[in-house]
């Protein structure tokens, strides 16, 4: 098949779209992210790439703590908002009721079926006015109703997903495969290297 180039771009499509939170001046205050990314699995960490002028990025600092929020379809009006417009000049935690876990400083949402409360290690400044907080989760909270065995239930989580060129969001589809199963249909014989 033909392949045309669509230029450098940072295509990994979908996003997840996150809500950030901290405090700045003993305030909460949230931000809506969709360039985040786990880092590693164990000890648990995640990325957040925030444009360095955001009011949040200052508290995220100054705190060295901060929260992961991830909204559900039903919040979809209220996460594009928080990502429109600023804690400079809007109180946007007076949408939420906020709540505070084992850090007590890192503001998060009652309202997102799941929370990640994060301990600042990193913060990489790429010094071209982007800057990328590395945490580490120390507890996440959800609901009984989202969690099966344990487990978020991404059925019942329903997140949103993101498509930045095209400026929408996304939800979910039905679940399509088992995985570490649906690899073992190929037979693995017929790819073995030579020895
Ligand atoms: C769907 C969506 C995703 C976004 N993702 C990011 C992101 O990954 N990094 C970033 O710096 N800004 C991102 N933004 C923009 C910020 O959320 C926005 O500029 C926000 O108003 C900054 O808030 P603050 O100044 O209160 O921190 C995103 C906005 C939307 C709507």
């Amino acid at each position: 098949m033909k392949k045309i180039k669509l230029g450098a771009h940072p295509y990994i499509y979908p996003m997840p779209t996150v809500i950030v939170g901290t405090l700045v001046n003993n305030s909460p205050t949230f931000l809506t992210i969709s360039y985040i990314g786990i880092v590693q699995h164990s000890p648990p960490m995640v990325s957040v790439t925030s444009v360095s002028g955001h009011f949040t990025n200052c508290g995220i600092k100054a705190c060295g703590t901060f929260s992961i929020n991830i909204p559900n379809t039903k919040m979809l009006n209220i996460t594009d908002f928080v990502g429109m417009n600023s804690g400079h000049s809007i109180e946007k935690a007076a949408m939420f009721n906020v709540f505070y876990g084992e850090l007590e400083n890192a503001p998060m949402i009652s309202e997102t079926p799941l929370n990640l409360e994060c301990k600042l290690i990193q913060t990489i400044n790429l010094n071209n006015g982007t800057e990328i907080f590395i945490g580490e989760i120390i507890q996440t909270y959800s609901s009984k109703k989202y969690v099966r065995r344990g487990y978020p239930y991404m059925k019942r989580l329903d997140p949103i997903l993101f498509s930045i060129n095209s400026n929408s969001y996304y939800n979910v589809g039905r679940r399509i495969g088992w995985a570490w199963k649906a690899g073992l249909k190929i037979n693995a014989a017929k790819y073995k290297k030579p020895k």
